[in-house]
């Protein structure tokens, strides 16, 4: 089934007679549209890609299937017209601002407006197989640029400048650019769970948390590698080993039928039983595609059962405050009988001196 008719699917089971998208990867996921600014309407019958002058060349290359329509600086002027007849109609209610959602109360007042800001990342969720190459693809790109940087590395550096190192493999590996503003934390600083990279120069005796990945063809990796400067003393190696130990279980845990929050306890119960449990604050993990951030999650509240063809991280960590800490993060394909680890990059600890 394509991706339209899946959408039109569960735009039945909402009971909607058409649906407004602007957030990018659902436009791009839907049409094929890789501009970034373009609305995109769904009736049950018919699909309009709305975007200026700039991107209407580029839109009529890459979504021959849809309706075109060239409109000036505001699109919801141009849904009106084309939406008169629509009677409920979805939005995604996370992404439209007060003000937008003014214009569209405007410009379909015969309808009634719904919320469903998860119809289109819910058909997103599971990765069909081409995606799925292009993810191996973007994880491939990451853990290269990881392999290289771990040669330049320098006592001394600037985390800012080992950032820069990880994207210039990137992107002369073809990624568009990093999916985020990567995390290159050392020294106390490391107990910063999203410490971005800093001026701060790295040390010896301190460890260095990396957390990036690439944009490739759309697609985001994700990936965090922690590594100690100089000699560890036995505390840097035992935290190490219990994050370590909580990822590899969170790992096993991975499998269809298993919710998101059965996942997370059972790193989580490792994390905890070495006396940790208040320094892992944050969720295990998170769906990824072409969002950085996407649903299901692993985290203590995710109902969601996971199921083949999703792509997940996997990344426990301990966060002591004025010591330092260490995540280690993984990208993982769900599949019939558990997962399949995409990252390659070793994960014991590797010292740098
Ligand atoms: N880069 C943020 C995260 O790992 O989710
Ligand atoms: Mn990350
Ligand atoms: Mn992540």
């Amino acid at each position: 089934m394509s991706r339209l008719e899946r959408m039109r699917q569960q735009m039945h089971v909402e009971n909607i007679d058409a649906y407004v998208i602007i957030r990018p990867e659902n436009g791009r996921y839907l049409s094929g549209f890789s501009g970034g600014e373009a609305t995109l309407y769904i009736t049950t019958e018919k699909a309009f890609l709305l975007t200026d002058f700039r991107y209407i060349e580029q839109a009529k290359g890459e979504v021959p299937k849809f309706e075109i329509i060239k409109t000036g600086q505001d699109h919801f002027e141009s849904l009106a017209e084309i939406g008169r007849q629509a009677q409920r109609v979805g939005f995604e209610g996370d992404f439209v601002t007060y003000e937008n959602f003014g214009k569209l109360k405007n410009g379909f007042p015969q309808a009634e407006l719904l919320s469903l800001p998860n119809l289109v990342s819910y058909l997103r969720s599971v990765k069909d197989q081409a995606e799925i190459e292009t993810l191996r693809q973007a994880v491939k790109i990451a853990d290269d640029a990881y392999a290289n940087v771990l040669q330049t590395i320098e006592i001394g550096q600037k985390e800012e400048e080992i950032g820069l190192v990880l994207e210039y493999y990137m992107r002369r590996a073809g990624a568009s650019g990093g999916s985020f503003e990567f995390i290159v934390a050392s020294g106390v600083r490391s107990a910063l769970p999203h410490g971005t990279a800093s001026s701060k120069k790295i040390h010896l005796g301190e460890f260095l948390t990396m957390d990036f990945g690439a944009i490739y063809q759309g697609y985001c990796s994700d990936i965090t590698r922690t590594v100690f400067l100089g000699q560890p003393q036995d505390k840097h190696r035992e935290v190490y080993e219990v994050v370590l130990a909580a990822q590899r279980a969170g790992i096993a845990a991975v499998a269809p039928g298993r919710t998101g929050k059965e996942v997370d306890a059972v790193a989580r119960k490792i994390i905890e039983d070495a006396g940790y449990g208040d320094y892992f604050g944050h969720g295990l993990g998170h769906s990824v595609g072409l969002a950085i951030h996407e649903g299901p999650n692993l985290n203590t509240r995710e109902e969601r059962v996971l199921e083949p063809g999703m792509v997940i991280t996997v990344e426990p960590g301990i966060y002591i405050p004025n010591w330092g800490g260490v995540r280690i993060e993984d990208m993982v394909l769900v599949t019939e009988n558990g997962c399949d680890v995409l990252t390659q990059a070793p994960k014991e600890l590797i010292i740098l001196e």
